[in-house]
């Protein structure tokens, strides 16, 4: 493994029982991204009453309606919201970065899911193992993730790492286990945003889902392709964001405040993905994007901490990018 000592560790190394006793009944998707998962593991979970673990689970459920399963135990940090999830027959509390060991028998579970957490282990490689020896050969784990994240508690090297890239972060923790087939990834990114979400008017795409999923060795299982998964919002709503993003681009000012955008040098570090040496970036201190988004993650347990809006002229995509206070990215400003 050819990771830096410093990639898996995390800003806030403080114990994460203290962190998640603090209840977040929130969503951490939006709808759209939302029904996105549930399709996803609709159509993978094709055993009949399977047995399922959630890993690092909260109050909801990510599996359809229609998926009876003979079990689910719901293990992650914070016993209310666990217990507040109406699919979770069983609830374990555990530390996954105090202990990686999962408290389950060997090839006891058919499916093993970790949704929107990944991010969050400081011991994946070792997580990794260990799903691989409480599934049953030919059973299903499947990683599912976004963009969103609680950045004090997330490791380095999922912050560094530019977002498509993840995906091949999650890959080398499946191959590393030796014990999961080849794995399989699935992309939707860059619809828009659903009309009713909260954060419609302050982010125009919907919240991106990545899914990296594998079988565990020692029996053959064919599993739908994940095609049948997409959910496609209409086309209006398309057409709108397009035009928006155009506007980005031909304008180069922030589609929240309208003020123009600074170019801002992309700094150098050993996991920094992005290929492009510049990024534009609203640092406009009083842009609602920047200003909500402080009040949004206050509400959320975070305090200092927002995103100011960052344009990439590479890709043409917009995207965000984390601050903790209003001084930081200014020293990469290189606006003339
Ligand atoms: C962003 S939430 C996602 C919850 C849920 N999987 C979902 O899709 O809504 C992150 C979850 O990871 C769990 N978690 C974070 N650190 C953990 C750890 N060290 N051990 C076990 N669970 C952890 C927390 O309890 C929290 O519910």
């Amino acid at each position: 493994m050819l990771y830096d000592e410093r990639a898996f560790t995390r800003d806030d190394e403080s114990d994460d029982r203290r962190f998640y006793a603090f209840e977040r009944m929130v969503s951490h998707l939006d709808s759209l991204a939302l029904r996105t998962v549930e399709r996803i593991v609709g159509t993978l979970v094709v055993e009949q009453r399977p047995e399922i673990l959630d890993l690092m689970a909260s109050w909801d459920s990510h599996l359809p309606k229609e998926l009876e399963a003979e079990r689910v135990v719901g293990l992650g940090l914070n016993r209310n919201e666990l217990e507040r999830n109406e699919r979770i027959d069983e609830v374990v509390l555990h530390d996954l970065n105090r202990d990686p060991a999962l408290p389950f028998d060997d090839a006891s579970f058919d499916v093993v899911l970790n949704t929107v957490s990944v991010d969050y282990l400081v011991r994946p490689f070792d997580v990794f193992r260990e799903v691989g020896r409480v599934l049953r050969p030919g059973g299903l784990h499947l990683v599912v993730f976004s963009n969103r994240m609680f950045p004090t508690k997330a490791v380095r090297i999922w912050r560094e790492t530019a977002e498509d890239k993840r995906v091949h972060l999650v890959q080398d923790f499946f191959s590393d286990a030796g014990l999961f087939g080849e794995t399989t990834t699935f992309v939707h990114r860059g619809h828009p945003r659903p009309a009713d979400d909260r954060y419609a008017g302050v982010e125009p795409t919907s919240d991106p889902v990545y899914a990296v999923y594998a079988n565990r060795l020692g029996a053959e299982r064919e599993r739908p392709s994940l095609a049948r998964a997409l959910v496609l919002p209409d086309d209006a709503e398309r057409e709108r964001v397009a035009a928006r993003q155009a506007e980005v681009d031909r304008t180069l000012r922030c589609p929240h405040c309208g003020e123009r955008l600074l170019k801002w040098a992309v700094p150098w570090t050993p996991f920094t993905e992005w290929d492009n040496d510049h990024m534009f970036i609203c640092f406009n201190d009083a842009c609602p994007y920047l200003v909500r988004g402080f009040t949004v993650m206050a509400s959320q347990g975070m305090t200092s901490f927002s995103y100011r809006f960052m344009y990439d002229p590479e890709r043409g995509a917009s995207q965000s990018i984390p601050v903790h206070t209003l001084a930081q990215l200014r020293d990469g400003i290189v606006d003339e």
